[in-house]
């Protein structure tokens, strides 16, 4: 154990910055929300208890050795991610940096090309980004998309000048050379998508045009060996031949043999957690959600018994949650788990309490008492895991955007107790959602589990409007699960962000048979999205929506009329609390 992690009491000083003297953070208009899973919302529980008691977390992973890579420099383009998404899908790992990222740090990942992604500037201006000089001196393949290659063409001494008029949209593409690797198996003339403002009016000595579109007489250049530019953006679905494009680069002109597979990955991280915890004892806490899930079967599968999983029911899970959870990983996979039902303790918690972020704030700190409990039974423990993912990776380099950061505006958790003293394993740090997702089939958990929409933390307390009690709790688990059932019986689950039953604190008078009744309202919450930070309402065919209406008001007891949410985030939000 590192001397700083076992002796360090420096509290970390962005914890208390914004907070007010009960620990809370009051901040009028500070966003109260948190665009993420109720596993980083674990996740980042865990964190703040860690920082609280001045435990920094570690570099999580020694560099793996890659079988194969490619880097992508980040030129602040909204597309870099979907540029990383496209090349791993084509079954090349690749990492995304920023360009002032030296050699140094770089070559551990042994790349085999880098691409120069997209980005707001023009080259002429002053400090604007440009490639470090390892890109063109080390003889590795080089693909700039758009701002990448104008700067590669200012770099290696061609002329780059704004056009008079921005070119934004559909464009056909040209061959001048069909013979280059790049476009193997590419028709002559093709659809690509474009959105520039600045063009190549001359290609660097030694570099030709190899394609032209109506706007721009140099719309791909390349040195005939190792080095291309393209004006169009490959990565988009709108440049229908963009992935076979870019599969000609990683494999016709990088030599990649596509080695970044599901199967590959669990071998490699397999290796690595071994190679880390050595003969130490890791705990993991398990939410319910895919990327926990996927963290503790990698492990398990990795160091077997050395693991032990917690799993604290809060009581505020779904219809049959907790018991898949027991399920799967007790029986079926023979994990060591610690399952405690502190449903009581959560219900008390919230007693009394109507304002959803103070809920917020009990289920967090309630969270980290059970958690420490359960923890501390388990005995020396060297390694906690989390199931942190590669979008959270990138992101938390930029302070403001760190989920936990975001999390800590609303939650008043208390620090881990003395004794925890852990280092983290983080083996999903690379991996995108749809990564996790393909790991977690090949491990062999659950669809239901693999493919679970996102839930919140504070779980279904944030869906019982006003104060919780256990009758509220159970009213909006039976409505739920008729939302649920017929969402999923109509195939609607997986084309869907969310979707689920929200139990308001309205009371409407109905008629059942000849009787009068004052009951509950359901509302119905359906939405599609991206990311979470934007949604629409889904429009459910009224079919279902009539079934869904019909078995909530024959089959929930106390609950007389369904009402169908019908706002866009923003200005609504996903959640009604
Ligand atoms: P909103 O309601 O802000 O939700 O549009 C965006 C996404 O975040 C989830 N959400 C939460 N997740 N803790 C979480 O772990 C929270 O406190 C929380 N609040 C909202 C919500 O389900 C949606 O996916």
């Amino acid at each position: 154990m590192p001397q700083d992690e076992a002796t360090s009491t420096t509290v970390q000083t962005d914890q208390t910055a914004d907070d007010n003297a009960d620990g809370t953070s009051q901040k009028p208009g500070a966003s109260r929300r948190v665009a993420t899973s109720d596993d980083l919302e674990v996740s980042a529980y865990l964190e703040i208890a860690k920082e609280k008691r001045g435990v920094q977390p570690l570099p999580p992973f020694a560099r793996r050795v890659q079988r194969e890579s490619v880097v992508i420099i980040d030129f602040g383009s909204q597309y870099s991610r979907l540029i990383a998404r496209r090349v791993r899908e084509s079954k090349v790992f690749c990492e995304i940096i920023t360009h002032d990222t030296s050699w140094e740090k770089v070559a551990p990942l042994e790349p085999k090309g880098v691409i120069l992604s997209g980005g707001p500037a023009s080259v002429y201006e002053g400090g604007a980004p440009l490639a470090p000089a390892w890109v063109y001196d080390k003889g590795l393949p080089v693909l700039g998309i758009c701002y990448g290659m104008q700067a590669m063409t200012h770099q290696l001494g061609g002329k780059v000048s704004p056009s008079s008029k921005r070119e934004y949209g559909h464009a056909v593409l040209h061959q001048n050379n069909d013979s280059d690797p790049l476009f193997q198996n590419l028709p002559p003339q093709m659809p690509v998508w474009m959105s520039h403002g600045d063009h190549i009016t001359e290609p660097p000595p030694g570099f030709k045009s190899l394609a032209y579109t109506d706007n721009s007489p140099v719309a791909v250049l390349g040195d005939g060996k190792r080095m291309y530019g393209i004006q169009f953006h490959p990565e988009v679905v709108h440049t229908p031949n963009g992935r076979a494009l870019i599969e000609n680069f990683l494999y016709k002109v990088c030599r990649c043999e596509g080695l970044w597979t599901p199967t590959n990955f669990v071998e490699e991280a397999i290796t690595d957690i071994k190679a880390k915890v050595g003969g130490g004892r890791v705990i993991c806490a398990l939410s319910g959600g895919v990327d926990s899930a996927v963290a503790a079967a990698l492990i398990h599968r990795a160091i077997g018994d050395q693991l032990t999983c917690i799993f604290v029911n809060n009581g505020l899970m779904r219809r049959e949650e907790p018991e898949r959870v027991v399920r799967t990983f007790q029986r079926h996979m023979k994990i060591n788990l610690i399952h405690r039902d502190a449903t009581q303790r959560f219900l008390a918690a919230l007693k009394g309490v109507t304002d959803p972020e103070q809920k917020r704030r009990a289920i967090g700190e309630e969270f980290i008492h059970v958690f420490d409990e359960e923890a501390g039974k388990v005995g020396k423990v060297d390694f906690l895991a989390q199931g942190t993912l590669y979008p959270d990776v990138i992101e938390s380099k930029t302070e403001e955007t760190k989920v936990s950061a975001k999390i800590k505006t609303h939650h008043n958790v208390g620090g881990l107790p003395a004794h925890m003293k852990l280092r983290l394993v983080e083996p999903l740090r690379y991996l995108f959602k749809d990564e996790v997702r393909e790991v977690g089939l090949a491990l062999g958990l659950p669809e239901e589990m693999v493919f679970r929409q996102p839930f919140p933390g504070p779980g279904l307390a944030i869906r019982v409007l006003g104060e919780v009690t256990h009758e509220k709790l159970e009213t909006l688990r039976s409505a739920d699960w008729v939302v649920m059932d017929e969402i999923k019986a109509n195939n609607l689950y997986r084309s869907l962000w969310q979707s689920f039953a929200v139990l308001t604190d309205t009371r409407t008078v109905g008629v059942t048979g000849d009787f009068r009744t004052y009951g509950h309202v359901v509302a119905i919450r359906a939405v599609t999205s991206e990311d979470a930070m934007t949604a629409d309402w889904a429009r459910l065919p009224y079919d279902v929506l009539s079934r869904i209406s019909n078995r909530i008001v024959n089959e929930v007891p106390g609950v007389n009329r369904v009402v169908l949410d019908i706002t866009s985030k923003p200005p609504g939000t996903i959640e009604w609390e």
